[in-house]
């Protein structure tokens, strides 16, 4: 066949943590519906459990141009790639995996007669030694940022920040107001920079890793974002002054169901789940009273202390809510056994508890009326589509953003960063579960109709869309 009358032919290679992966499958997905061949590029140790946890094997079926390729992380297998450990992930990727990445691409192993060579590299833009593979080989590169623009925005200025003498700060004045941050003047504090900025000198290998972040993400032929232009608009303002081309097409598990929707598909749309998902809670939540619920995890990475945990444990408790709530066995930095995990009589009929959940069928369940999270951006975004109401319990990186931007910018929540008192939760639970549930459900739901405007016909996300794989045809 014709090479030249084949598809053009996409390689996306996620940062292999759960939240990526998510994301940038979904956007494998949407580039398969759009008629582009698609090779996603996983680590070996991503390839084990989605095999052993999600439905991945059965997308291959949905869709005859998706191809999954493997590639090593260069870590042992005992290596946890996560907490204390990711560090040393990210530095093994950048030596040890970018001279795989460029051995994979010039193999000839990824194309065939009926696929043409990769055409363009999609990659997650923190990996920026993917950029120069590109270079090397000749390849376009389009870069992919899973964070918030909110955040983004933050690292992009950390360079003024260092430059104003905002950073570092030393003492514990977490409220002295941020302000060299354009845009962010005037509800911005220390304690809502990223966690690394707290570290009070500049060695933390977060700085290194980030303030290059606005001359990296400039380098390639433009940036994906999972936001959508109501819900940042002028933070996105900010960006395009260093990438003017930006493709903000979020959020992206949304976009895909409409998109399925659209095309009358039958298929379900694909969980990536790097735990097995418990669906026992979707029967307990169809015996609850609608928006009655709090939906209660702190994402993929989140560890607590037992000290924490039982606080929480406490404050959910005594609040009188109903609750369901998500603790992997791998959460809290304790013996499982040193825990309580069974509910008493009394509380046992308000209360479920599992190891990991379907969430995004949890957030869009009827019975759900509020959302207890650590604010990473995939669940701030599943919350958000939703109408979900949040409460913010950040742990790290662009989660103590992302939660000021729910409290404070866009009113969709209660922020309670850097408070973790069983007597705080509990009245946090209660003001956003009944006291002032009407207020948060009204800006919920009118951010969830402009999330959803942004999906249809003419919408930014889905306009930005056809704009990406236009120019991805066109390279
Ligand atoms: C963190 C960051 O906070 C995130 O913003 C960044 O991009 C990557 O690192 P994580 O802890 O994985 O990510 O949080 P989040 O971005 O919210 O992603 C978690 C994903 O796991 C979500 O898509 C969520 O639906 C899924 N999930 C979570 C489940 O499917 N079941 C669960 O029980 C919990």
């Amino acid at each position: 066949m014709n090479q030249e009358t084949l598809p053009p032919h996409v390689l996306i290679f996620p940062l292999p943590l759960q939240g990526p992966v998510n994301s940038m499958f979904k956007l494998a997905e949407l580039l398969c519906l759009s008629g582009l061949h698609v090779t996603f590029l996983v680590t070996d140790h991503i390839h084990t459990r989605l095999l052993k946890y999600s439905n991945i094997q059965s997308r291959f079926n949905a869709y005859p141009g998706f191809r999954l390729e493997t590639i090593s992380d260069g870590l042992p297998e005992n290596n946890t790639r996560s907490g204390a450990e990711l560090m040393e992930m990210f530095d093994s990727l950048k030596v040890k995996t970018k001279i795989l990445l460029k051995d994979l691409l010039t193999s000839g192993k990824l194309h065939s007669d009926s696929r043409r060579p990769v055409t363009c590299i999609i990659s997650d833009g923190i990996m920026g030694y993917t950029c120069d593979v590109a270079n090397d080989v000749g390849l376009p590169i389009i870069y992919v940022r899973t964070i918030s623009a909110c955040c983004l925005w933050v690292f992009f200025c950390l360079p003024e920040l260092i430059e104003s003498g905002e950073l570092p700060f030393s003492g514990d004045d977490l409220d002295t107001p941020i302000k060299s941050i354009p845009g962010m003047e005037g509800f911005f504090r220390r304690r809502d920079l990223p966690m690394f900025c707290r570290s009070g000198d500049l060695s933390d290998p977060n700085v290194n890793l980030y303030l290059p972040e606005a001359t990296e993400n400039s380098r390639a032929h433009g940036l994906i974002l999972n936001t959508f232009d109501d819900l940042e608009g002028p933070i996105l303002a900010q960006i395009r002054a260093f990438c003017p081309n930006l493709y903000t097409i979020g959020p992206l598990h949304s976009h895909l169901k409409y998109k399925l929707l659209g095309q009358s598909s039958s298929s379900p749309t694909s969980s990536n789940s790097l735990w097995k998902e418990d669906m026992s809670c979707i029967t307990w939540l169809d015996s609850q009273p609608p928006k009655s619920v709090l939906y209660v995890s702190f994402g993929s990475l989140a560890v607590m202390t037992k000290e924490q945990y039982m606080e929480f444990w406490h404050g959910l408790v005594n609040s009188g809510s109903r609750f369901l709530w998500v603790i992997r066995p791998d959460a809290v930095n304790t013996d499982p056994t040193e825990i309580p995990l069974e509910l008493s009589k009394g509380t046992e009929e308000r209360g479920y508890i599992i190891g990991w959940a379907p969430q995004e069928e949890v957030l869009a369940h009827r019975a759900v009326g509020g959302f207890l999270t650590h604010s990473g951006w995939n669940s701030t975004l599943e919350s958000v589509i939703e109408g979900v109401p949040m409460i913010c319990w950040p742990y790290f990186l662009d989660q103590q953003v992302n939660s000021r931007y729910v409290g404070e910018v866009w009113k969709l929540g209660l922020d309670m960063k850097d408070t973790c008192d069983r007597v705080i939760i509990e009245k946090t639970v209660r003001e956003l579960m009944e006291d002032r549930k009407d207020e948060f459900r009204k800006s919920a739901d009118e951010m969830a109709k402009f999330a959803k405007q942004c999906l249809m016909e003419g919408g930014s996300s889905y306009s930005n869309l056809e704009r990406l794989v236009k120019d991805i045809k066109s390279m």
